[in-house]
């Protein structure tokens, strides 16, 4: 049987990694066989082009922003997310499409209609199953982020780009209920934790998984 995708999201500062982890170990002790990646990345070329989006010394123009997403991501696609897949495994990515609908649309205002030709062209029908998005406000998630250094070139933006962002991801949330699910991400540690695995254990008993 084909496996599922799901992909985390949510602005710099929301603990991602953390819950990410969350995510990985509920689905092993369910038995199923994970694979981790993150976007941009996942790759030897994704990984070459992450390094380029994310240099703070490059001053890159939003469309070539736009495209090195897409470009990357073509690559995870078709290298490790698909085969992935077909294989039976489930495949957990640290951001996909909509983290540049948020970031490149929202933050940066590229049109919504190009990047959604892009998403048509680069992922060929494939979506995530299930996203969680881990909303948080602006002032907390900097706060959490402190001075973790060296800040790359989106985290170094100012708070009113990732109010943007931000708002962007909250409607992403009301315009596709079903595939994505919000977890009040300012809540403490422990607290994101069991929402989540609540959250997960009601999507398995629903059968949405499966
Ligand atoms: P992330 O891996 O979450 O950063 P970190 O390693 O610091 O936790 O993501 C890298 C950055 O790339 C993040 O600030 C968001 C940005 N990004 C976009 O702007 N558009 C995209 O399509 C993706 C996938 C990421």
């Amino acid at each position: 049987m084909r496996g599922r995708f799901i992909t985390l999201e949510g602005i710099d500062g929301a603990g991602k990694s953390t819950h990410l982890k969350t995510v990985q170990g509920w689905l092993e002790a369910h038995g199923l066989e994970v694979v981790m990646t993150r976007e941009p990345g996942g790759t030897p070329i994704g990984e070459a082009i992450r390094k380029l989006l994310l240099d703070r010394t490059s001053d890159m123009n939003p469309e070539t922003e736009t495209l090195l997403m897409f470009a990357a991501r073509r690559e995870h696609i078709a290298r490790t997310i698909e085969p992935a897949l077909e294989r039976g495994d489930w495949v957990l990515c640290d951001r996909f499409t909509d983290a540049t609908r948020a970031y490149q649309g929202g933050g940066r205002g590229v049109p919504m209609e190009r990047i959604e030709r892009l998403a048509d062209w680069v992922q060929q029908g494939l979506e995530p199953d299930l996203t969680f998005l881990f909303d948080i406000s602006v002032p907390t998630a900097r706060e959490r982020m402190g001075n973790r250094s060296p800040a790359d070139r989106f985290e170094r933006e100012e708070g009113a780009f990732h109010e943007k962002v931000r708002r962007v991801y909250r409607e992403l949330a009301a315009r596709y209920p079903n595939r994505i699910t919000v977890i009040d991400a300012g809540q403490r540690s422990e607290e994101v934790k069991k929402s989540l695995e609540n959250e997960l254990s009601r999507l398995w008993k629903e059968k949405i998984f499966v």
